[in-house]
C-alpha cells in the first residue's frame, strides 16, 4: 500500500537518486529541495511512501495570482499504477485549499506520459517556450482553471 504524506527534510536524501534518474541533466540538488521545504508559507511538497520507502514526490508553489506545479516524479518501478495521478490530485487539492483557481506548469514537449497525466486532469496548453530545454526541446506551459 502506498501512502501520501507531507515531505519532510529526512525524505530529501532518499528521493535524490530518483530525481537524478528521472531529471538528469536538470535534476534538482539537495540544497534546492531544502530551500523549497524552507518556504513553508508558499510551498506544499508531498511524498509517496511504499513500505516506508519514497517512490514518488511532488510540489506546488503558491504564487500571488496562480499556483505552479514545481515538480512531480514517480520512481520508474512504481510508474503506471496511478501514483502520478494521486500526487497531482494532492497538489490540486492544496491549490483549492489556497483558493487558487489557476494552476500552471511547464513540461517538455516530448514528455508523452506527463502530457497524458495532465490532460486527464484538465490541463490545456497556454504557451510555448521555444528551445527551453537542453537539446533545444520546447517547453509547453499547461494551465488548468477551476
Ligand atoms: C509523468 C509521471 C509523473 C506519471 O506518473 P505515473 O505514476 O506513471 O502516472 P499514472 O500511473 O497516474 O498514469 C500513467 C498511466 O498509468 C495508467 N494507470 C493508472 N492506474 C493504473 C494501474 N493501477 N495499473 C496500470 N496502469 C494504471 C493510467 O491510466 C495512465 O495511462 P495513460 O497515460 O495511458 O492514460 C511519471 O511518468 C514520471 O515520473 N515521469 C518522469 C518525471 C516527469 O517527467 N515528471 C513530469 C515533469 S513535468
Amino acid at each position: 500500500m502506498v501512502s501520501v504524506e507531507r515531505m519532510r527534510w529526512w525524505h530529501v536524501a532518499e528521493l535524490l537518486p530518483i530525481e537524478r534518474e528521472l531529471f538528469t541533466p536538470e535534476s534538482w540538488s539537495e540544497r534546492l529541495f531544502w530551500s523549497e521545504l524552507g518556504q513553508l508559507d508558499t510551498r506544499h511538497y508531498v511524498v509517496a511512501l511504499a513500505a516506508g520507502a519514497v517512490v514518488g514526490y511532488a510540489g506546488l508553489c503558491d504564487y500571488p495570482d496562480e499556483a505552479w506545479v514545481q515538480t512531480i516524479a514517480v520512481a520508474p518501478v512504481a510508474q503506471g499504477t496511478g501514483l502520478g495521478s494521486r500526487l497531482l490530485q494532492e497538489l490540486l487539492a492544496e491549490a483549492d485549499r489556497r483558493r487558487q483557481r489557476v494552476v500552471s506548469l511547464e513540461v517538455r514537449a516530448d514528455n508523452l506520459p506527463a502530457h497524458r497525466l495532465y490532460e486527464r486532469h484538465g490541463f490545456t496548453r497556454t504557451g510555448v517556450r521555444r528551445g527551453y530545454y537542453p537539446g533545444g526541446v520546447d517547453a509547453w506551459v499547461l494551465t488548468r482553471r477551476s
